[in-house]
């Protein structure tokens, strides 16, 4: 905090006092602090992706779409460093989370609001995630992106302002629903994809969409990968089967037209 005859520093800038402030092993064991500072450090990139998702969103809603193609490249960015950051953790052995897991009692990363706005901001409406957040803090922030459409949903909006074929019920629907894939919204980005140099940025809003799945698929894989070297097939302690329920999570598909007209070529 900057007192009046002190002039602003780099601590002071940053907050440093509360960010450093903010890790409070329970178990006192040596390795509790890798993993809070670990989460701790995901949370805060999750923070700025979701910042770089709303905006992104938004000016693919304002037809802005080479801007959103900046900030899309960003949020990318932040995926694979949150990919590579699971090295650190691996570090993490059985014994070593075993001593320290009971202080978490309930908690776990199923919990992360943060976590589950992204996922709605990206498509995946899973309502079943709702009910963690009901009278939490953040219960707003998480049903607001729950009900607003996704980045997908407006990218097939503008497919269809450029006059790409997308069925009525892709551009006015109940946001809260699972998006169902479309043959139709399927030939529109074939037709984008077989004409580039007709509909470039359309053609390049595919590509941005396209490697920001990619990356975030490969964060989920790397979380069970290291779930499953930490703690083997035990439950998690948010209360689902552990391995089972994340190796369920890496079928989910966000953008699946995507993937699905690359078959045609
Ligand atoms: C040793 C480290 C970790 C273990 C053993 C672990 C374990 C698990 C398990 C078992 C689940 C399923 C929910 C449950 O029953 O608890 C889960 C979900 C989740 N974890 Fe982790 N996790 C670890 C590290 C992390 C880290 C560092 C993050 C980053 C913030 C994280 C974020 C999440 C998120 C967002 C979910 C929800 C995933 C979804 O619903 O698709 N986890 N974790």
């Amino acid at each position: 905090m900057s007192t009046p005859d002190l002039p602003m520093d780099y601590s002071d800038y940053l907050h440093l006092e509360e960010v450093l402030g903010a890790q409070h092993p329970l178990s006192g064991r040596h390795d509790e602090m890798l993993f809070i500072v670990q989460h701790q450090a995901m949370e805060l990139w999750m923070k700025l992706a979701l910042h770089e998702l709303r905006a992104a969103t938004a000016d693919v809603a304002a037809d802005r779409v080479q801007p959103a193609f900046k900030t899309l490249a960003r949020v990318s960015r932040i995926m694979e460093q949150l990919v590579h950051a699971w090295d650190v953790l691996a570090t993490l052995t059985p014994p070593e989370y075993t001593e320290f897991r009971p202080y978490l009692a309930t908690g776990s990363g199923f919990q992360s609001w943060q976590y589950r706005c992204i996922e709605f901001a990206l498509g995946n409406k899973a309502a079943r995630a709702l009910g963690v957040h009901e009278g939490r803090p953040h219960e707003e922030q998480v049903l607001a992106a729950y009900r607003s459409p996704s980045l997908y949903d407006e990218a097939l909006r503008l497919l269809a302002r450029r006059g790409l074929r997308v069925p009525q019920d892709r551009l006015e629907r109940d946001w809260t629903s699972p998006y169902e894939p479309s043959e139709e919204v399927e030939r529109a980005w074939l037709e984008v994809y077989r004409d580039p140099a007709t509909h470039w940025d359309l053609y390049e809003l595919g590509e941005e969409l396209t490697d920001l799945e990619s990356a975030f698929r490969l964060w989920r894989f790397r979380h069970v990968n290291t779930v499953e070297r930490v703690i083997g097939f035990k439950p998690g302690t948010g209360g689902t089967s552990g391995v089972d329920y994340l190796r369920a999570m890496l079928d989910v598909v966000l953008f699946p037209e995507l993937w699905r007209m690359r078959t045609s070529f």
